[in-house]
């Protein structure tokens, strides 16, 4: 069985095929802002614009014919640019006859991740731009045992990034920046239960940084702080729910010492670190289509009605039917 998906909940543009074992083929066309952060209508006129020269250029790789199944990305996301996703989506199925499931973007992180390592029961770190949240299976359902109570780890390194002049996306910055730290420097440590918070965390680098302490310093010190907040709450979710395999996920799941610190925690449990390769971690078609076709194998279909965008769509709203 083929299945194509179509990603574009925020900056990133994503169309790809996959069939059940492989990504047969992944295109890119992401959005990227002249300057400060992504405007939701602009990221929206930018994925109508090149959505059907990219859905060209992946049927001259794929043929049309093959596909069982077209798959989209309805939620979470910035409303202005799900439209657009949707709207292509049921096109493309009207067109070329074929059925239609709608996706929820964090299930799709966690499915490919699955589907690309050999992580089978895992504590799940899922960060991104918009997202951080810890999330394990429970029965039918992905359950969020802890969460950001204000904004993404993404977003809060984009944010840093831009206060000291750097370009989106920020978060690769800020880790070549940290490599070259030396000093620590404290900063607001904020996690309330199993969740936790990032905002104070950025202005009190960004005065850091108004007080004359290097970027560098700056890039360090916030990294070494957030990360290990991250991996706080996630080993206790490791402890809580008895198991003992994480997988990192995302497009910080990039970073290489936030994979690093995460390691170093599953070693000494006697866990196993996963993090699929960096192309499947952020967003991306694949990571749809896979998931869309999982769920059209277990019976799911989204009628043309019932296609409208879901922009805060959580993974616990859908029944998982598959292992
Ligand atoms: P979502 O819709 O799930 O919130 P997103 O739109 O933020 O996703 P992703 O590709 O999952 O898209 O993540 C993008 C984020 O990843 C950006 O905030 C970017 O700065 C961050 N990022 C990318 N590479 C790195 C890295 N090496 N270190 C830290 N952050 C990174
Ligand atoms: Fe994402």
């Amino acid at each position: 069985m083929i299945a194509l998906g179509i990603e574009g909940t925020a900056w990133s543009l994503s169309v790809g095929v996959v069939n059940e074992n492989d990504v047969i083929a992944l295109l890119n066309d992401p959005y990227q802002p002249k300057e400060g952060g992504i405007h939701p209508r602009e990221a929206s006129q930018h994925h109508s614009e090149r959505m059907a020269p990219l859905l060209s250029r992946l049927f001259d790789k794929v043929e049309r014919d093959s596909i069982d199944v077209i798959a989209f990305s309805q939620g979470p996301g910035m409303g202005p640019c799900l439209r657009v996703v949707a709207t292509a989506a049921r096109l493309l199925s009207v067109k070329l006859k074929k059925p239609l499931v709608g996706v929820n973007h964090c299930l799709a992180h966690v499915e490919v991740g699955r589907w690309k390592t050999r992580a089978k029961r895992p504590v799940v770190l899922y960060v991104s731009g918009g997202n951080s949240q810890v999330i394990a299976r429970r029965g039918n359902r992905y359950r969020v045992f802890g969460e950001t109570l204000d904004i993404g780890i993404g977003n809060a390194l984009d944010k840093l990034a831009r206060y000291m002049g750097l370009k989106h996306p920020g978060g690769p910055k800020i880790e070549k920046l940290a490599e070259n730290g030396k000093k620590y420097h404290p900063l607001p440590y904020v996690v309330k239960g199993m969740d936790f918070s990032f905002s104070g965390m950025v202005t009190a680098a960004q005065k850091l940084y108004d007080s004359g302490v290097s970027p560098e310093d700056v890039a360090y010190s916030f990294q070494e702080t957030a990360f290990a907040i991250l991996t706080e709450v996630t080993e206790r979710a490791l402890a809580y729910l008895g198991l003992n395999e994480v997988l990192l996920v995302g497009g910080v799941a990039a970073n290489r010492r936030l994979q690093e610190m995460l390691r170093v925690m599953c070693d000494d449990r006697g866990a196993r670190f996963y993090t699929p390769p960096k192309e499947l971690a952020g967003d991306n078609g694949a990571m749809i289509a896979y998931t869309g076709l999982l769920m059209y194998k277990h019976g799911y279909v989204t009628p043309v009605e019932k296609s409208y965008v879901r922009p805060d769509f959580r993974i616990e709203d859908v029944e998982v039917r598959w292992d």
